[in-house]
């Protein structure tokens, strides 16, 4: 596939996909190769960035909680500088630059600069994190629908939620069980499943089940980045517990009889 050439002056905010760097998309990857400048997020896997030009300038404006690299404002003004100096600049986000990412912001800042800009699409960690856990978010017959929300602060109108289907939580771990404590109040039933998947398609990926009732003890000390789950979907992990994050493939037995055992030998890919 012929990879599109990137524009001087232009800004690229590309999706990294959620943790694994080989989640990122062909455009993606394509763009971040030939980018003279990568401006990124803490969370963005460090061999992504392995594959940038090594004569790129690699600036880091990652925000962690209570460490704040650069403010919103700083890293505007970041893109928009570079690309008046007619670099090519690749904006670098964890997941989808669209999902909680402020990708919205950047593109408003630049397109009031006069900047063009294109926008990359990436594997939000809303879908991926709960796929590498083995959770389908809908699944005929116990949810046909799901919705994405944020557990900061006080974004989320609990009350607006729906009663039934999935409910995924972003950056809601260090509040899991006031949220919980929330869903229950509002009529979700206490024994509802919940999974809480922290670094999900990494080597750390490390997953907790448990219910609204008690997966805040159950999950106590986990720490951002962390993906909640909440419906009976996350009660079908246990048969779909699919990823093995010591060996990043898929594990050899994961189900009764190992009925698909010829499907979990590594397959060689031609170069
Ligand atoms: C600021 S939001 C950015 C979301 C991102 N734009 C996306 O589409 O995935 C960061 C939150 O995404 C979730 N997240 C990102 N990467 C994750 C990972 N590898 N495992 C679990 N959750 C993750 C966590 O809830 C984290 O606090």
């Amino acid at each position: 596939m012929m990879a599109r050439p990137i524009l001087r002056g232009t800004v690229y905010l590309v999706g990294a996909g959620p943790g694994d760097p080989e989640l990122i998309t062909v455009r993606g990857l394509n763009l971040l190769r030939q980018a003279d400048v990568v401006v990124h997020d803490r969370l963005v896997h460090p061999e992504l960035l392995e594959s940038a030009s090594p004569r790129a300038h690699l600036i880091d404006v990652g925000k962690a909680p209570g460490r704040h690299t650069c403010s919103q404002d700083e890293i505007n003004r970041i893109l928009i500088q570079y690309a008046r100096q007619g670099r090519a600049v690749v904006r670098l986000k964890g997941g989808d630059p669209f999902v909680f990412g402020r990708g919205g912001e950047e593109c408003l800042a630049l397109a009031r600069a006069g900047v063009p800009y294109e926008v990359v699409p990436g594997i939000s960690s809303a879908i991926a994190v709960p796929a590498y856990a083995g959770i389908p978010l809908t699944h005929r017959g116990v949810a046909g629908q799901f919705t994405v929300v944020t557990g900061h602060g006080g974004a989320v109108d609990w009350n607006s939620l729906p009663a039934e289907g999935t409910l995924v939580i972003l950056m809601g771990v260090e509040r899991l069980g006031e949220i919980a404590a929330a869903l229950v109040e509002r009529g979700r039933a206490a024994g509802t499943p919940v999974a809480v998947i922290f670094t999900g398609t990494t080597h750390a990926q490390h997953v907790v089940d448990g219910t609204l009732a008690d997966i805040a003890d159950r999950a106590r000390g986990i720490a951002p980045p962390a993906t909640i789950v909440v419906g009976p979907v996350a009660g079908l992990r246990a048969g779909i517990d699919w990823f093995d994050p010591s060996q990043l493939r898929p594990r050899t037995a994961t189900l009764p009889g190992d009925a698909f055992s010829p499907l979990h030998q590594p397959v060689k890919v031609a170069a």
